[in-house]
């Protein structure tokens, strides 16, 4: 089964734009899973615009699946991940100012970074996943870092669905395998959505998770939060 994780950090764009709390970000978070996800997402920024530090730790009492984090392993976000502890971090290497995450991990460069910051995780006991582009060395230098599961990063793919979805999909099959091979759980995020969801999901062995926020929070303003969700999950089937 693929899990779908909601990543919610949409919903609190839109609570901060008005400086309250309308809507209510642990509301959200425990209707989404009562509407059927199997986890939520959040991705704290150092800008905190749009979770904020302080949602992530009142989330973490409301989170009956699987608690995802993400973001830049950067000391705050440690220390953050460490005192909330939840079922799985992804490290995201986002600059500060990037509208979205943009690239995955060059985890030949980065390896010593990561290899030192993954140990502090998993001492912790959270499950580690690590961004990446698809491409076989970085899966193969990202075993080597300690970490449990890759995220694909799948905007490429995203981008090219429209034109040629077979050679879109093409290095993923080929990473997903190479991960899979070497011991590593495949994770998949960034702009899927109704459209191209279900082919990457069939062509993926594995898939154990995606994460998924803009394109869901924007399809639930027509077809509301739960009929959305679940739209979103017969995609995994
Ligand atoms: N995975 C990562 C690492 C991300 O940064 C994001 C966006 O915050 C997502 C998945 C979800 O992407 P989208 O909002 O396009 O569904």
């Amino acid at each position: 089964m693929t899990k779908l994780s909601v990543n919610i950090n949409k919903i609190a764009t839109i609570r901060n734009a008005r400086g309250g709390n309308m809507p209510d970000i642990v509301k959200a978070a425990i209707d989404c899973q009562n509407f059927g996800a199997d986890g939520i997402t959040v991705h704290p920024r150092p800008d905190q615009r749009h979770i904020r530090y302080n949602d992530v730790l009142k989330l973490k009492d409301v989170i009956f699946t699987e608690f995802n984090i993400e973001g830049n392993p950067q000391p705050d976000f440690i220390d953050l991940v460490l005192k909330t502890k939840p079922h799985q971090v992804t490290l995201v290497p986002d600059s500060v100012d990037a509208i979205t995450s943009n690239a995955g991990w060059d985890t030949i460069k980065n390896k010593i970074f990561l290899t030192d910051v993954i140990k502090k995780f998993k001492d912790a006991g959270i499950r580690v996943s690590v961004f990446l582009d698809p491409v076989p060395e970085q899966v193969i230098a990202a075993k080597e870092t300690g970490t449990d599961r890759i995220e694909l990063y799948t905007e490429n793919y995203a981008e090219n669905f429209g034109l040629d979805r077979n050679k879109a999909i093409e290095d993923y099959v080929k990473t997903a395998e190479i991960a899979s091979k070497i011991g590593l759980g495949v994770n998949a995020g960034h702009d899927l959505n109704l459209e191209n969801l279900n082919f990457f999901y069939k062509n993926i062995q594995n898939l154990e998770e995606v994460s998924i926020g803009h394109a869901l929070i924007c399809d639930s303003l027509y077809y509301g939060l739960q009929n959305t969700i679940q739209m979103y999950k017969a995609k995994l089937k």
